[in-house]
């Protein structure tokens, strides 16, 4: 008979074929490299049930500019690289207009799972919540520790709170902006243009390309000022 003062073991983990969240969380704060890092958040579950994998970030390390968007859509949760639907190859047409080379940008998001509401056979965007932006928040610290941009970019309103850490709206603050230790650049995320109604969408575009000019006109300047 077990005595009440005897330990008992503890429960079995309910999920037994994976390696507990703690470990997989410590192995990500505790990586010394992108890959390491990523190689850990692969493992790590969606805070709510949702997309099928964590999507990691794009690019150089070391890269003058980051670009964080929101969250991984239907088509980035499939390929598993950011910006790879529709609103990136909006975007992909404005970094062309604006003379920079995406394969030499970093390109991320605030949140590293798809949401999602089921409608038929589609995955409709649902927006996270500011608890699901908070607590993906460390990771995306981490991920810019270990990438060191020089210009971090908040493309709309998810990442601006990711990245200052309190709400910030994005039409009033639109252009340089400080987030904690990176010098940074607020504006519009790529899909506002896409929700916009057409008649309204070419002038927006074009402001977004002017930003995204401003963006690299500041990444060369900090980068190598004397050439600037
Ligand atoms: N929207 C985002 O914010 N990120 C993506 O990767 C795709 C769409």
């Amino acid at each position: 008979m077990v005595s009440l003062s005897t330990k008992l073991p503890p429960a079995p983990s309910k999920r037994p074929d994976k390696e507990p969240l703690d470990k997989i969380a410590l192995g990500m704060k505790e990586a010394t490299s992108l890959a390491i890092f990523n190689r850990w958040m692969a493992k790590a579950a969606p805070m709510v049930k949702g997309g099928i994998r964590a999507v990691p970030g794009e690019g150089p390390i070391g890269a003058a500019i980051a670009l964080v968007g929101e969250q991984p859509g239907d088509q980035e949760d499939i390929v598993g690289k950011p910006f790879v639907g529709p609103a990136g190859h909006l975007l992909d047409k404005a970094l062309a207009e604006a003379g920079i080379d995406r394969k030499r940008v970093y390109v991320t998001n605030a949140v590293k799972h798809f949401k999602f509401e089921p409608r038929g056979k589609r995955r409709i965007h649902s927006k996270p919540t500011a608890g699901e932006v908070t607590h993906y928040r460390w990771w995306l610290e981490k991920e810019l520790d270990l990438v060191k941009p020089t210009l971090v970019v908040a493309m709309g309103a998810t990442a601006a709170l990711a990245l200052a850490g309190h709400p910030v709206a994005v039409e009033r603050n639109r252009g340089p902006m400080e987030f904690r230790d990176h010098a940074g650049y607020l504006t519009i995320h790529p899909s506002f243009l896409l929700r916009m109604p057409p008649k309204d969408r070419a002038a927006a575009f074009a402001k977004f390309v002017a930003d995204l000019r401003q963006i690299r006109k500041r990444a060369v300047a900090a980068d190598a000022p004397e050439a600037a």
